[in-house]
């Protein structure tokens, strides 16, 4: 084998043996763990803005949520456009549903946003207050206590993305209440994606044991 390539074995094996390598315990998030099974949680609402952002960006939390029986019939999809950049609106709805089924959210727990202020557009940011609406009334509808969503970065850098924490963070700030840090505070605690920077979403195994140390 040429020296080239023994390296590059070499730095495969190294990068499979560390992903093997168990990660370091991961702390129960506490609207998980504070619930007893006795009691009935609150709700845990994933917001995204287009279909595909639910399997493409959070197949792996959703998951991990919907494979628990206690915790599965309480995950909700609140998804604030149809994705009708390329007229394929309808049908990104559609697909939606169909995703939604296979993840494994429940048809009850399940809204998609059709409203000319969200339109999916990659130049357009979203109005803060038109998000917070529709927030507000699907976590006083349906006893939400958690909320998933992007972080300030988009993961992808999409303006409809970054729309959304910004617009919580908003709705937060005007129920005067925390919505982060206080597990028994009434209001929903949100939980953010960590948008990573390009080099490592791109450099593959290399990627995966820098997020991994
Ligand atoms: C996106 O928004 C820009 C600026 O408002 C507009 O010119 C463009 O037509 C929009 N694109 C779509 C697909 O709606």
């Amino acid at each position: 084998m040429r020296r080239s390539s023994r390296l590059i074995c070499g730095f495969l094996l190294l990068s499979v043996l560390l992903l093997l390598w168990p990660a370091q315990d991961h702390h129960t998030p506490s609207f998980v763990a504070e619930s007893s099974p006795g009691t009935k949680p609150g709700g845990i609402l994933l917001v995204t803005a287009h279909p595909d952002d639910e399997c493409m960006f959070f197949a792996p939390t959703l998951l991990a949520l919907l494979q628990n029986p206690h915790y599965a019939p309480h995950v909700h999809s609140l998804c604030l456009s149809t994705g009708d950049a390329d007229g394929l609106g309808d049908s990104r709805a559609l697909e939606l549903e169909r995703s939604l089924d296979l993840l494994g959210v429940m048809k009850g727990n399940r809204k998609i946003v059709n409203h000319p202020a969200l339109r999916d557009n990659i130049t357009t940011e979203w109005d803060a207050a038109v998000i917070g609406d529709f927030v507000w009334q699907y976590i006083t509808e349906h006893n939400i206590k958690a909320i998933l969503t992007f972080d300030s970065g988009g993961v992808s850098g999409h303006p409809n993305h970054k729309s959304i924490p910004q617009a919580i963070a908003a709705l937060a700030a005007e129920m005067e209440a925390p919505f982060a840090s206080d597990p028994s505070s009434p209001s929903p605690r949100v939980f953010t994606l960590v948008s990573e920077p390009l080099f490592k979403k791109y450099t593959g195994p290399l990627g995966a044991i820098l997020a991994r140390l």
